[in-house]
């Protein structure tokens, strides 16, 4: 049997006696059908198998491919390119560049692959991905295993001339035990620069040692400085990304506004946000919270909208945001463009609803655009950036 066919027999197996309407909702990509059904059954799966399997469903085509046609309205002009629609797939679904052309079905206007390092590495032990359903959040402690530069980017390589007319991000990670992190980062920039639309750099860690101090932002500056460099030595010069923590204070907040607006190393985007550290009092499922790495989901989306706002004020809006952090409806997208996000991304909320979220996001978000008279989404990024 081949791998698909494979596949296919055992998400049929895993659906057991719901196969007959499967079969005919499977395939109509029914939103109500997935979230009742569907979604239940695979969280019988351990959290890591059913990411797993959405991968390989993902990676061999089994999902459905979305008939929605993205209106005029949705696409954006950013980077010097055209996204179809605003929503994109978070780093860390694919890690590993093999699903690109599946999640592009699903109705992706972008994916982002990654976090991929130099070398291939184990990450943590398991079980190190936690489901809190009752607070439709993820934590999780991967701790970053992937199968390094050399594998993605052999899957990649070709991936425009396969039938992808998306956008590719490449989201760069340091191995864990390397003692030069700008080293690793200047490697994953000269392997994947030809190749992404945009490449992502994490400074991310909540625990990055109080930026505050002078020395910090120099090392910051200096960090900045020698990626941009080593992009600009390319023939192509795809835009570099940060990726930022929710945890950072106002105070680091001001101080990485200050350093990515240098114009000797301007960086030309932001990604807000990562996980976080943080345990909202809120969440209601007690045993699991306990449980180190980042939470996201729902619990994350107001903390992450929030910090969309603020950097896009400190930067006088004058870097690009792509905003992500609990967001699974069209009016979380809105709020976070509002906010200053030019395009968004999901993760968590895939998780839990399925596939139909895509389509469904898209469809909300042209009916509140249309509601409050915008023409495009461009026109509605930033609006509320001052409330
Ligand atoms: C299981 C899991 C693995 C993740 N892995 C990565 C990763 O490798 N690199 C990264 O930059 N972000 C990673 N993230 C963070 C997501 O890209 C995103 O920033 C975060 O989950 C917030 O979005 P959400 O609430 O829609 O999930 C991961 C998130 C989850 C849930
Ligand atoms: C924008 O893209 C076009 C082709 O798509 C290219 O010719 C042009 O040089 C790009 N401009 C910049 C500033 O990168
Ligand atoms: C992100 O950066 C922090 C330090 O700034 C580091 O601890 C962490 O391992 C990085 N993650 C990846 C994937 O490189
Ligand atoms: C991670 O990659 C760097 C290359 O920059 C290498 O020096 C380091 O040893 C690697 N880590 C492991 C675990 O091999
Ligand atoms: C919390 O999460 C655990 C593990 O995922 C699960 O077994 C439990 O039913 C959840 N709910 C509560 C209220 O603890
Ligand atoms: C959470 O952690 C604390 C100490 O770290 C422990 O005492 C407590 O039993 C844990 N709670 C649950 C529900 O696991
Ligand atoms: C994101 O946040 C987690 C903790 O919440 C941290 O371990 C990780 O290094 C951060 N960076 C990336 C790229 O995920």
């Amino acid at each position: 049997m081949s791998a698909a066919k494979k596949l296919k027999s055992l998400v049929l197996v895993t659906l057991g006696g719901y196969s007959t309407y499967a079969g005919i909702s499977f395939w109509r990509n029914d939103e109500k059908f997935y979230r009742s059904f569907i979604m239940p059954v695979i969280h019988f799966l351990p959290a890591e198998g059913a990411h797993n399997l959405a991968v390989m469903c993902s990676k061999y085509r089994i999902f459905p491919t979305s008939l929605y046609k993205d209106p005029e309205s949705l696409s954006v002009r950013l980077f010097n390119k055209t996204f179809s629609n605003p929503i994109g797939i978070a780093a860390g679904f694919d890690k590993n560049g093999e699903a690109v052309l599946g999640l592009k079905d699903l109705g992706f206007g972008f994916v982002e692959i990654g976090s991929v390092t130099p070398v291939p590495q184990p990450g943590n032990e398991k079980p190190r991905v936690f489901r809190l359903l009752e607070d439709k959040a993820v934590i999780n402690r991967y701790g970053f295993n992937n199968d390094g530069h050399d594998a993605v980017y052999e899957r990649i390589k070709n991936i425009k001339s396969s039938g992808f007319d998306g956008i590719l991000g490449v989201n760069l990670g340091k191995n864990k035990t390397s003692t030069d992190a700008i080293n690793d980062y200047v490697q994953g920039i000269k392997k994947f620069g030809p190749v992404a639309d945009y490449l992502v750099i994490n400074v991310s860690s909540p625990n990055t040692p109080g930026l505050r101090s002078l020395q910090s932002k120099e090392s910051l500056r200096e960090l900045f400085c020698a990626l941009v460099e080593t992009r600009n030595s390319l023939e192509e010069k795809p835009p570099l990304l940060l990726k930022l923590a929710p945890d950072l204070s106002f105070q680091e907040r001001k101080d990485v506004a200050e350093v990515i607006q240098k114009p000797e190393c301007k960086v030309d985007g932001l990604i807000i946000s990562n996980t976080t550290i943080e345990r909202p009092s809120s969440l209601i499922n007690v045993s699991d919270k306990n449980e180190t790495g980042g939470l996201s989901g729902e619990p994350l989306k107001q903390v992450s909208t929030e910090m969309i706002r603020d950097m896009a004020r400190l930067t006088h809006r004058s870097v690009p945001i792509i905003g992500v952090g609990g967001i699974s409806t069209g009016q979380d997208a809105y709020e976070k463009i509002k906010a200053g996000a030019s395009v968004v991304q999901i993760y968590t909320s895939l998780v839990y609803e399925g596939p139909p979220i895509v389509d469904k996001i898209k469809k909300e978000l042209v009916s509140l655009l249309k509601k409050d008279g915008f023409k495009s989404i461009n026109e509605a990024v930033g609006t509320n950036v001052f409330k």
